[in-house]
């Protein structure tokens, strides 16, 4: 009988999701780790986390890796050989035929550096913590992008000799200069924000969310997760469930992409 309940109130918030995206003009969307969980690419907070055997005071801060880089660039290049093994799932090509629909009135904003989004073809990506694919050299501070290779334990700059660093995002750094303005004017000009597959725990990232719920006049906040999370009360709609088949089923009853 439980299960009846469930069913009618998924259809409600299906509809109410649905009716959301088929009124917006400008469309953007968050995404964290759930997104690739289904690629395959373990999410964070999770027990099976890929923090697992190492504290994150080790593995993702500036401070971590100047005590002991060789264990910071294993750590990378094990996820960077994950990442590039990993194929896009029906999650992320959702999330291409979303943007198709809008065409360019559509911003993809992920905390995600595993490259997912682009490999599946988004192309207006807002990469908020970096990139795995990207090196930084801490001597003339050049960005490079490469393909997702092991590049050994003690990578340097092939300019100037400097030590490259991964282009990520660690704990207690600033975000890239001029992201969060673009992923908050995305968000200030939406009238539908879709929250997938994040813990909404990480700043400022999650302050995207209020920043849509608050703003005059407010967006839609539809969040896809596998279960409820620190944002779950605030948001319009939850639809609960894997992000590979709850999108694919948003988009149906939107009518989004289904000739396509
Ligand atoms: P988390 O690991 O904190 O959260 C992953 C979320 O995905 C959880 O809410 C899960 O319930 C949900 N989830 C798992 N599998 C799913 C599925 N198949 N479909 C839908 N949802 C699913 O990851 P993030 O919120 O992305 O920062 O973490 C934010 C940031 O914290 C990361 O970018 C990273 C980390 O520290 C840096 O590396 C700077």
């Amino acid at each position: 009988m439980h299960a009846h309940i469930d069913d009618d109130d998924f259809a409600t918030a299906l509809e109410k999701a649905a009716f959301a995206l088929r009124r917006s003009q400008r469309v953007a969307v968050l995404t964290g780790a759930g997104i690739s969980a289904e690629s395959g690419i373990p999410t964070f907070r999770a027990s099976d986390g890929l923090w697992e055997n190492h504290p994150i005071e080790d593995v993702a801060t500036p401070s971590g890796f100047a005590r002991n880089p060789e264990l910071v660039w294993r750590f990378y290049n094990a996820r960077r050989v994950a990442a590039a093994r990993a194929l896009p799932n029906l999650g992320h090509h959702a999330l291409v035929k979303l943007e198709q629909h809008f065409a360019g009135n559509f911003t993809l904003i992920t905390q995600n550096v595993d490259a997912m989004h682009t490999t599946a073809g988004n192309r207006n990506v807002l990469e908020l913590h970096g990139c795995l694919r990207r090196t930084r050299c801490l001597g003339c501070e050049q960005i490079l992008d490469g393909d997702l290779i092991d590049l050994g334990p003690e990578p340097l700059c092939s300019d100037c000799g400097g030590r490259l660093r991964p282009d990520i995002v660690w704990f207690h750094e600033m975000l890239p200069e001029g992201i969060w303005e673009s992923a908050a004017e995305a968000v200030l000009e939406c009238q539908t924000l879709l929250v997938v597959g994040t813990s909404a725990v990480v700043y400022p990232a999650a302050g995207l969310i209020p920043l849509a719920l608050d703003k005059h006049p407010p967006a839609m906040v539809i969040e896809v997760n596998l279960t409820k999370t620190a944002a779950s009360k605030r948001v319009d709609v939850g639809l609960y469930g894997p992000a590979g088949e709850m999108l694919p089923r948003l988009l149906c009853a939107a009518n989004i992409g289904v000739n396509g």
